[in-house]
């Protein structure tokens, strides 16, 4: 039995912004379920969601801050989760990485340089926890000075390093560096200095034993200079360090079957019933209820990532189709202005919902007949895998883990039973429109449709085997 710490800087469903708290709210659970003692350690923000008990554990002192570790867990299971309570620093209204009115935080390597080092203190069993790690898990650039700070010490648990996101690094000042009394040692373009910047990601990527990402795609796609930000030779240089390991998502959370967000449960032997979620979602949405009209769905940030542009390029035209539209998201402003406007234009085939709403997020997973992932790059990306879960096909770039995930409806794929979505290459508005129109076709013959949500809903997407796979790459650090 290994002794995991999984530093995350959200978990779901204490806090969320993004897929790293699906994934660091559902994959300890998949890792003590393969009987690890895995204990999770995250910011205790003031927007945490907690309802189960909250202890406290023990107090340190790093950096003339005080702070308190409280103790509680992941609600229904019991996995242990701490809480860095240090309130000058996330005792204030906002997410993780803005403050309420949506600013990045002026200090956030500040915040996030005192988490590492208090992950650190845990870890080597130094915080009166009476715990030693075997192994450090870390995510993303908020964790990335923890592999770093380790190499520093002799008797050191083995880390990982996971890439959810190259596009976030963490980058700050030299000025910065030394504010943090961050070790001499480790300014060095060898650790955590990149181009005379400060960059916690690379304190993952350069300093951790071993380095994944959350799909084999995006694990070779970071290597090259498109997808890489810079850093693709010292990703490449590590090659055989470092490889791509689906996420797997909630089954429980994410079941059609039993979700009690949605107007109607369904699953692979009652799909009319889907109808039901529709009329639900059209009638959530003021849209003319049409259950035969073929209804596209799409949720996610509004940013460049997700390819946001080519969607409100295309809704002119998509417009000229017997098509409705929803979507759910937030974000960059100018996006959510567009998209609000062309709602008002098309009321009764677009229709826009701007916030964080995850009852609507089920809603939408079950209600749509098709999922829009046109993303210019995407890591793994989890909503094509809960739509292909819901018999919702998705219809997705073939980039990072939406091409490692989603079977295009070819002729040979239709045939050998395989297909479960709709792929198209380049980000351009004329290839996501020739695949959308693709799908419409596709859509108006029912029996074919009705194979294809039938494949994408047997497919396996629990953690079973990828939390498999992280605990054998534990086994050989
Ligand atoms: P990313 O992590 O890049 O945002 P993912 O597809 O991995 O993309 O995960 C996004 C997660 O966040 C999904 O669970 C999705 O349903 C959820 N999500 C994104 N935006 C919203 C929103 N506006 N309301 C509710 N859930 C959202
Ligand atoms: C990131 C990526 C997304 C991935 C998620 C969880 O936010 O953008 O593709 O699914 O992390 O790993």
């Amino acid at each position: 039995m290994k002794k995991i710490l999984f530093v995350s800087s959200e978990v779901q469903p204490l806090i969320k912004t993004g897929g790293l708290a699906d994934v660091a709210g559902s994959l300890p659970i998949a890792l003590a379920e393969l009987e690890q003692d895995v204990r999770i350690i995250i910011p205790k923000y003031q927007a945490l969601k907690l309802d189960g008990e909250v202890k406290y554990r023990c107090s340190l002192r790093i950096n003339n801050y005080d702070i308190n570790i409280l103790e509680t867990r992941l609600p229904g299971t019991d996995v242990i989760v701490w809480l860095v309570d240090c309130p000058e620093f996330f005792d204030v209204p906002g997410n993780p990485y803005t403050d309420e009115f949506g600013s990045a935080w002026a200090n956030s390597a500040a915040r996030f340089s005192l988490f590492c080092r208090v992950a650190v203190e845990t870890s080597q069993n130094r915080a009166h926890l009476d715990w030693k790690a075997d192994i450090v898990h870390c995510n993303d650039w908020q964790s990335g000075l923890v592999p770093a700070l380790l190499t520093l010490e002799s008797h050191r648990p083995s880390t990982v390093f996971t890439i959810h996101n190259m596009a976030y690094q963490g980058l700050f000042s030299e000025t910065d560096y030394f504010d943090l009394n961050l070790p001499g040692q480790l300014w060095n373009p060898g650790a955590l200095e990149f181009h005379s910047l400060l960059s916690f990601i690379k304190g993952g990527i350069a300093c951790a034993d071993h380095i994944t990402t959350v799909s084999p795609n995006y694990a070779l796609e970071i290597q090259t200079a498109e997808y890489g930000y810079g850093l693709e030779g010292l990703l490449h240089h590590r090659h055989h360090e470092l490889n791509g390991i689906i996420n797997g998502i909630d089954i429980d959370v994410w079941n059609p079957e039993t979700d009690t967000r949605i107007a109607q449960n369904y699953g692979i032997d009652s799909l009319a019933k889907k109808a039901g979620n529709k009329a639900a979602l059209q009638q959530h949405f003021s849209l003319p209820v049409e259950p035969a009209i073929p209804m596209i769905g799409l949720i996610g940030r509004l940013v460049d990532q997700k390819g946001i542009d080519l969607v409100i390029d295309c809704l002119d035209s998509l417009t000229n189709y017997p098509i409705q539209f929803v979507l759910l998201g937030s974000g960059e402003k100018g996006f959510e202005h567009r998209l609000k406007n062309l709602s008002y234009l098309y009321p009764d085939k677009v229709a826009v919902s701007i916030g964080y709403n995850e009852d609507l997020a089920h809603l939408i997973e079950a209600g749509a007949d098709m999922f829009l992932m046109p993303s210019r790059f995407e890591p793994c990306g989890l909503n094509q895998l809960y739509s292909q879960r819901y018999g919702t096909l998705p219809i997705v770039r073939k980039t990072g883990g939406l091409a490692d995930t989603v079977v295009d409806a070819l002729p040979h794929n239709i045939a050998d039973k395989t297909a479960s979505g709709f792929v198209f290459e380049e980000a351009s508005v004329g290839a996501m429109l020739e695949t959308i129109k693709r799908a419409i076709l596709l859509y108006a013959n029912k029996r074919t449709w009705q194979q294809l949500q039938k494949n994408a809903m047997r497919k396996d997407f629990s953690w079973r085997q990828s939390a498999q796979q992280y605990l054998d790459l534990y086994n050989t650090l």
